[in-house]
């Protein structure tokens, strides 16, 4: 069978998770998209450091670009993380180099989601982002194919693992915030910057992205109303208890009659809601649509191996030859979005 080369930038909890994964699936990606998939090129910043994942048969790059434009390479896999710096200089070439993308980078893509699409547009390759949101759980192409029959009214849930994780074990094992933010960093589902996680940024970043697929319009973060989590006690949160409540941070985009409206905060949902199960690392998202009225998924929201599930299932399309507009629609019919005034929201 036809081999695809892959090169993957960003060597760490996820870039060795999905190598490892490669490795452990290689028939089965084979015989699923009649293409041998091999990595032949990696780029991380320490060459000598040691990695969760063999990478000996793959030629290093110290420079993500050279990997991007790289002739042994057929596929560009971004996991370095930021949406400026190398993430972005990288994802640029290789789309420009007419290679086709596959990134979990969320912060890139709330900055330059739009632009990104028109580059690989007009070199008609794929980008790829199903691991940017929710880790684990296929939200991109639940929204993009498996909705397309739908009128959406609203989507929102639990969008960071890291938070989710830490509100969890707060209230099960009253611990202090500081103490669970070490843990999730440890266990690799904190960003290399926790403040996107604690400052609702990396929600917002995921939010974003939903609301594109959703409702057809052009990726904007700036217009998000954020309140993160680091202001949440474990007094609040035995307060809520008392009243039967839990706190999440949620992201939520509906569409109002001022046009749609995005936000992140922390939020009392009821004990006895759906939600308020949602515990520990994982992700929750609901949507609300005409023809299958509400739906929700729920899975693993970081780590290595549940964001690695989703990057290869972005390969393997790749590999398959299956080519979706990134947000759903060419770019030039996503519609502008406008900021819309944050409205108070009555807890679940
Ligand atoms: P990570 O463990 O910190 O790994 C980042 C990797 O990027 C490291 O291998 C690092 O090299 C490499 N890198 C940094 N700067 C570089 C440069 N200038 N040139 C080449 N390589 C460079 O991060 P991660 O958790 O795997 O996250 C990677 C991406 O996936 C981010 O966009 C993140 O938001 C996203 N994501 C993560 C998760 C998760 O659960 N962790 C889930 C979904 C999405 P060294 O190893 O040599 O330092
Ligand atoms: N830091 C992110 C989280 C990784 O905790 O949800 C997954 O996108």
């Amino acid at each position: 069978s036809e081999i695809l080369r892959v090169g993957i930038a960003g060597l760490g909890t996820v870039g060795a998770a999905v190598a490892r994964l490669l490795h452990r699936q290689a028939e089965a990606l084979t015989a699923r998209t009649g293409r041998r998939i091999v990595v032949t090129g990696v780029s991380a910043r320490d060459q000598a450091k040691k990695r969760d994942a063999d990478f000996s048969g793959a030629e290093f790059f110290s420079d993500p670009v050279k990997l991007a434009s790289s002739e042994k390479v057929d596929l560009f896999v971004e996991l370095i993380g930021g949406s400026e710096g190398p993430a972005r200089a990288s994802v640029e070439t290789a789309l420009a180099h007419g290679k086709s993308v596959v990134t979990a980078n969320k912060a890139l893509l709330a900055a330059h989601g739009l632009h990104l699409t028109q580059l690989a547009e007009e070199k008609h390759v794929a980008l790829s982002f199903e691991a940017s949101v929710a880790g684990g759980i296929p939200i991109v192409k639940t929204l993009r194919e498996g909705l397309a029959g739908n009128s959406i009214e609203r989507v929102y849930g639990v969008l960071n693992g890291t938070c989710n994780y830490i509100l969890s074990r707060m209230e099960r094992e009253q611990l202090s915030f500081e103490e669970c933010l070490k843990e999730a960093q440890k266990l690799g589902y904190a960003e290399a910057d926790p403040t996107f996680d604690i400052g609702g940024f990396d929600t917002a970043h995921k939010l974003a992205i939903l609301t594109s697929l959703a409702f057809g319009t052009r990726i904007s973060a700036q217009s998000i109303d954020i309140e993160g989590i680091e202001r949440v006690s474990l007094a609040d949160i035995e307060a809520a208890d008392e009243l039967g409540f839990r706190i999440k941070l949620l992201g939520v985009a509906q569409r109002t009659a001022d046009g749609i409206e995005q936000r992140v905060h922390p939020t009392m949902v009821s004990k006895n809601s759906a939600i308020a199960q949602v515990m520990g690392v994982l992700n929750a998202v609901t949507i609300d649509a005409d023809a299958v009225h509400e739906l929700t998924l729920v899975g693993p929201g970081a780590g290595g191996d549940a964001t690695a599930s989703a990057v290869v299932a972005d390969i393997a399309d790749i590999a398959k030859g299956v080519r979706s507009a990134p947000f759903g629609l060419p770019s030039a019919q996503l519609s502008e979005l406008k900021r819309t005034p944050m409205r108070r929201h009555e807890g679940g």
